[in-house]
């Protein structure tokens, strides 16, 4: 193949990592508030900026009053191990699972709290069928597989009068869909996927049920105290009011308010939605004039926006890894691997904090790459 000159023109933010993402566009390190810093975060001003948080997170996402917002310690993965160590146990559990951090959920499942669940997997690129689960289970799975690029559609399978919970992990789903929360017993998420904030917190966002469950079941493992959140068979309210379990970072709190702001600003969940998707149609659009490249997810019904995954024709790991680091090198995309333990691909962050300007400015430095990396 013959070599394509190196285009002229880059990306102007090269940020298409899938976690942590890129932060919102305009944001500076500078416009963050830091009046909370260096101050308790049990002060008056710490527990209204960590209440403003949450107050944000329920106007842009539209949480029903129903629904209780909490700021947990352990990004995404401490607040569903929250989740599943306190809430699981008490019936059946069906685990579902198509990539890696579903599969991890489900050897917590296993091999931590010793559940003997139904196990419901799906290969790389594609999600389980919803529709045969058993609702009188409680029910884990992971709305945006992260890692393949495939996710749920709809909340649909989900009945209003199921007797499970259901338990999801929306880290790189939340305001990039419409969730259902009515469906939603227990939502996770951290603030670093769609909302381009910092790791370290997880949010967790608990629907009446769950509620329930946490006031009328203890379980039989032992809770170390960042996951503890009933006191003496009641909820513990101040969590859901920014009392913290323990110390926050309020300097991440102060970047994602600057986040939620931002979302608000420009239109809110319709406006995330609509730049989630104008980018993956960009992306897809590259996709399709080039027939080196493919979805990882096949069917467009259950593939993300967010997340969006490539398969390469006759890639193998090596290939990959010197395709990225081309373009990592001349600061044209960084951090656009595939996961280690997905099949061997490229991996394109399309959420809301991208520009759909950079996502187009791909397409030449991929035929370069493309290019570059064929045996001479
Ligand atoms: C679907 C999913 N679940 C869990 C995690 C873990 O998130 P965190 O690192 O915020 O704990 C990730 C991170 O990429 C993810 O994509």
């Amino acid at each position: 193949m013959t070599e394509i000159p190196m285009p002229a023109h880059k990306p102007a933010r090269p940020f298409f990592s899938s976690g942590p993402c890129a932060k919102p566009p305009g944001w500076e390190a500078s416009k963050l508030a830091t009046d909370s810093l260096g101050r308790s975060h049990r002060s008056k001003i710490g527990k209204a900026r960590l209440q403003l948080a949450i107050d944000l997170t329920r106007e842009v996402l539209g949480v029903p009053d129903t629904h209780r917002i909490g700021i947990v310690p352990g990004s995404d993965t401490g607040a569903f191990e929250m989740a599943m160590w306190t809430m699981l146990g008490a019936r059946k559990t069906t685990m579902v699972a198509w990539e890696s951090f579903g599969e991890g959920w489900v050897t917590d499942a296993v091999k931590q709290l010793k559940l003997d669940p139904i196990i419901v997997n799906a290969p790389y690129g594609e999600i389980a069928d919803l529709s045969t689960l058993d609702l009188s289970t409680d029910i884990c799975f992971t709305w945006n597989g992260t890692t393949s690029g495939a996710r749920v559609p709809n909340g649909d399978w989900i009945a209003d009068d199921r007797e499970g919970l259901t338990f999801c992990d929306a880290t790189s789903a939340v305001f990039a869909y419409d969730l259902p929360w009515d469906k939603l017993d227990v939502t996770t998420f951290s603030w670093q996927k769609v909302l381009g904030g910092e790791g370290a917190h997880g949010v967790i966002i608990l629907g009446p049920r769950a509620v329930e469950r946490l006031e009328s079941y203890t379980p039989v493992w032992p809770l170390p105290k960042v996951f503890r959140l009933v006191s003496k068979g009641k909820l513990t309210e101040g969590v859901f009011k920014g009392e913290t379990i323990n110390t926050p970072s309020m300097l991440a709190v102060e970047d994602v308010i600057f986040a939620l702001e931002w979302a608000k600003r420009i239109g809110g969940l319709p406006a995330l939605i609509a730049r989630s998707q104008a980018n993956a149609a960009a992306l897809d659009a590259l996709v399709q004039a080039r027939p080196w490249l493919g979805h990882l997810a096949q069917d467009v019904a259950t593939r993300s926006t967010t997340s969006v995954c490539l398969t390469v024709e006759g890639a193998d790991e090596a290939l990959i890894k010197s395709f990225a680091s081309l373009l990592e090198a001349e600061n044209a995309a960084y951090d656009v691997a595939g996961y280690r333990d997905a099949p061997p691909g490229l991996r394109f962050w399309c959420g809301a904090t991208v520009n759909t300007a950079d996502i187009e400015a791909l397409g030449p430095w991929l035929d370069w790459a493309w290019a570059k990396v064929q045996p001479k």
